[in-house]
């Protein structure tokens, strides 16, 4: 067998990792501009968290779950969201009752899915998200919908197409399955065998098929709104209002159910589209929940949240031109010359690394005409060449790789001379950062390089 990745399993390398660290570094800092603090939960549940919570009818639970029995003999799942084990670590720390409420989580992680593998859909894939526990208000609501905007906005995305829908209360569901159940019953036998299975576990699931001749089926069923409690109907509206004024543009979508049983009230997707026309499905997903720690044994307490699908994301961020130009990766590009200097090459890198820089230097040594060739493609800004006669003299040569002068630099005097070369002085004040220095080697020039040495040396 050749030693590929597993099916819907991939590596993630180069310009495609870096723009993952972007989207979880703009993800977390916006997140924490909200209240919320990182939630680290284990990718394996025990199956019952998932049994229990994302529910009976959902395809991601019945058909989609990496579950195994463990050698204990245990079944567990490797986790296919992060909701569910949000909520069971929160009841059993019984964070209820001792956080302030809401609860405010965010997490970042992969999730695994035994799905078909296409375009956006994987088999492990990268979920960042947030969990706004234990307040039940249409305000929350906004704000996690205004947050995951808010994320997608930082990161450059234009043109987001925002679907919202209301899944009403229980007693409004109740009386909407009823009504879709006996519509749908007339017309089954003309439909798909998914939504046969899907009538009798919960026909709102019918609403999401994506057969076309379901879909005109679909287009006669009943709708939600018909259905929707006074209560439900104002709490949409009072949310829609919300985000209204925050400048979000958004479509309501009847249709929209998500594939997760837990949901009510309030349920939104955004997408957007690619300049390659390629289209990779929602780039978020989310709604708010009623009842989830008390299916984990804690208080019936509400909560609404999100998750963006990071690989999604990025894929969209490739077409779009939308990646980051990340900043070089390497500052110094340390180049011993010859074996009896390397030891002292390795110390001085290291005290440049500790002093901030990013720095690279090759310990197989080799010809200079080599060494440079890699300086230039790692996009090494500056070369600090050392050869044995400048060990000797105590200076190395500082070359800037863009301009291509070089000049010797003190070896005593090393992170001054390479924080002058990183930020010389502004031209016109005269302070070069060398000799031949506007104060004559006697500082007092703001910014010149021979004040700072005095600083340092507390003169
Ligand atoms: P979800 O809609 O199942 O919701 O997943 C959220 C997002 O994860 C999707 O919009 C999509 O971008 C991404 N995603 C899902 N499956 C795949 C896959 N196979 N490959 C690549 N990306 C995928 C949830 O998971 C809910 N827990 C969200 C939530 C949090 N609701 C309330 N709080």
């Amino acid at each position: 067998m050749p030693y590929i990745a597993v099916k819907g399993t991939r590596d993630i390398i180069g310009e495609e990792a870096d723009a993952f660290s972007e989207v979880e570094q703009v993800f977390k800092a916006v997140a924490e501009l909200y209240g919320y603090k990182e939630f680290r939960t284990p990718v394996l549940e025990y199956t019952e968290v998932f049994d229990r919570s994302a529910g009976d009818s959902s395809d991601v639970v019945r058909k989609e779950m990496y579950t195994f029995m463990d050698k204990g003999n245990r079944s567990v799942t490797m986790r296919p969201e992060f909701t569910a084990g949000m909520a069971r670590s929160i009841v059993e720390k019984k964070l209820y009752a001792t956080e302030d409420l809401p609860i405010k989580c965010f997490y970042y992680g992969p999730a695994f899915r035994y799905e078909r593998p296409q375009l956006g859909r994987y088999r492990q894939f990268v979920q960042a998200g947030v969990e706004c526990v234990g307040v039940d208000s249409a305000r929350y609501d906004a704000e996690c919908i205004v947050m995951a905007m808010h994320v997608l906005g930082v990161l450059g995305f234009e043109n987001l197409s925002v679907k919202v829908n209301t899944l009403g209360d229980a007693e409004s569901r109740a009386k909407y399955k009823e009504a879709l159940k006996a519509y749908f019953s007339e017309h089954i036998d003309k439909m798909c065998p998914d939504c046969h299975d899907r009538l009798e576990l919960n026909p709102m699931r019918i609403l999401d098929c994506k057969v076309p001749e379901d879909q005109e089926i679909v287009k006669g069923a009943p709708k939600m709104k018909d259905y929707l409690s006074e209560a439900s109907d104002k709490r949409f509206y009072q949310t829609l209002s919300i985000i209204n004024d925050m400048g979000i543009k958004f479509e309501i979508d009847e249709n929209l159910v998500r594939g997760l049983d837990y949901y009510g009230e309030i349920v939104f997707e955004v997408h957007a589209k690619s300049a390659t026309g390629a289209d990779y499905g929602a780039l978020v997903g989310g709604g708010h929940y009623d009842g989830m720690l008390k299916t984990f044994g804690g208080p019936d307490y509400s909560g609404v949240g999100f998750a963006f699908g990071v690989d999604r994301i990025v894929s969209l961020m490739k077409d779009n031109g939308l990646l980051g130009k990340k900043e070089g990766k390497c500052d110094i590009y340390v180049m011993p010359l010859g074996e009896e200097v390397i030891d002292e090459a390795f110390a001085i890198a290291m005290n440049l690394r500790y002093e901030g820089y990013k720095v690279e230097i090759p310990f197989t040594g080799g010809k200079i005409g080599g060494m440079f060739k890699k300086a230039t493609r790692k996009g090494a800004k500056f070369a600090l060449i050392i050869g044995e006669d400048e060990l000797n003299n105590g200076v190395a040569q500082l070359k800037n790789m863009e301009t291509q002068e070089q000049r010797a630099i003190s070896l005593e005097d090393l992170d001054l001379e390479i924080e002058s070369a990183f930020n010389p002085a502004p031209e016109g004040n005269g302070c070069c950062g060398g000799e031949s220095c506007c104060c004559g080697g006697e500082g007092g020039q703001e910014g010149c390089c021979c004040s700072q040495k005095e600083e340092k040396e507390g003169k």
